[in-house]
């Protein structure tokens, strides 16, 4: 199956590439071979990405992400390690080889996206598959059916000059989706876009990945569309990745300080679930209600809860039922067994985390306005109630 395999990948500009890479091997730092004129863009990145997956590579400007995208489709030849999709090395291909994987296997989607201007609409999604030689009736067939995924259905005979920004990059979506390829690269696709089409394009991606299941390399610098969209979170820092993991490890157990600092100001209400915070079914069970009641088995801790939800319920649906009973909220199994419990202390230590004690205190009863801001949408007040 198309999976893709990154093994040991170095890349390093500059003089003596191999000698580098084996310094680097032996602990030597980025700054160290930066004094020498050499810039190691990435040191040492592992993992793998399944089909049905997004991959998501986090990290500042500079840290190697792009570097790291260009090897993955062969653009850049790694100095050192390989990269595996599909059951074959690419970097061991020769180049027609490489080209035509290039050209039939993946897609890669850019932040600025530049279309043909005196091209229709329909013409500009199909030019992957121009560049392919597929004849003109099937690819403008499939063009149509790349555009209709993207949502673009009733623009194929406009011109370019006529989209907003958001439909432009949902050309270049359509366009990448067209060639049918199996790994879809997308280099801060959706960076250039405002908070709002933004929040569409991310629904759109995750919506379709359901249906397509491709395998999926998204980069991006914003912490929130990472957690939004990552099933996996690659957090790279001066060309190393520094942690890997679902966006709960790592707002969770960030692997270091760095990490940490990054996730501070995440949304956490959002992205963290009922199932990740939980304690213990057995922390409520023998506990007495403030009106009085005994909750003696797991039946009478869910009479008594304020709500009952599931493992993958995100937090921002507990605050109100939090907020109107001091009983815990019940979670539940597929099968309806009581599997934890979430007593309202529990969630508020979770999301005051990050802020200072003083704060903490002062700002409980914002915390909902928090996810708010973050989020730029203003609709963390009609979750809450759909969650009561
Ligand atoms: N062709 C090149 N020659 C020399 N140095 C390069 C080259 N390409 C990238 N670099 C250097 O490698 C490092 C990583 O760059 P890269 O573009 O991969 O970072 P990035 O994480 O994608 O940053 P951004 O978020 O700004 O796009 C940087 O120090 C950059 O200057
Ligand atoms: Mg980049």
């Amino acid at each position: 199956m198309s999976r893709l395999q990154a093994e040991h990948l170095f890349m390093v500009f500059g003089r003596r590439p191999e000698e580098a890479v084996a310094r680097l091997k032996q602990g030597a730092g980025r700054d160290q071979l930066r004094g020498e004129g050499t810039t190691a863009a990435v040191i040492d990145a592992s993992f793998t990405v399944e089909p049905g997956q997004i991959f998501v590579v986090m990290g500042l400007s500079g840290s190697g992400k792009s570097t790291l995208l260009r090897m993955l489709n062969g653009l850049l030849e790694p100095t050192s390690g390989h990269v595996r999709f599909d059951g074959e090395d690419l970097t061991e291909l020769d180049p027609r080889d490489l080209r035509e994987v290039r050209s039939k296997k993946i897609s890669m989607v850019f932040q600025h996206f530049a279309l043909f201007p005196h091209r229709s609409v329909l013409d500009n999604a199909a030019y992957g598959l121009e560049v392919q030689g597929v004849p003109r009736e099937e690819r403008l067939k499939r063009a149509t059916e790349a555009l209709e995924l993207a949502g673009l259905k009733g623009w194929e005979k406009s011109w370019p000059d006529e989209l907003s920004g958001g439909m432009q990059q949902r050309v270049g979506l359509a366009r990448a989706l067209a060639t049918d390829a199996d790994l879809l690269l997308m280099d801060e696709s959706f960076s250039a876009l405002d908070p709002l089409i933004r929040r569409d394009m991310q629904d759109q991606l995750l919506e379709l990945q359901k249906r397509l299941k491709k395998t999926i390399v998204f980069i991006t610098h914003d912490l929130n569309e990472a957690m939004r969209l990552g099933d996996q979170i690659a957090v790279m820092r001066d060309g190393a990745i520094v942690q890997t993991g679902t966006a709960e490890d790592i707002l969770v157990t960030p692997a270091n300080d760095y990490v940490a600092s990054f996730t501070q100001d995440v949304d956490r209400s959002r992205v963290l679930t009922a199932g990740a915070i939980m304690a213990d079914p057995e922390t409520a069970i023998g506990s007495t209600t403030a009106d009085g009641r005994s909750l003696r088995t797991a039946q009478d801790v869910i009479a008594a809860a304020p709500a009952t939800v599931d493992e993958d319920t995100p937090i921002i649906e507990l605050f109100t039922p939090c907020s109107t009973s001091s009983t815990p909220v019940a979670v539940t199994g597929g099968d309806g067994e009581l599997v934890g419990v979430v007593p309202r202390a529990r969630l508020l230590a979770v999301l005051g985390e990050p802020m200072t004690p003083a704060d903490e205190v002062a700002d409980v009863p914002g915390l909902v306005k928090t996810g708010d801001e973050s989020n730029g949408k203003g609709d963390a007040e009609g979750k809450v109630t759909a969650g009561a």
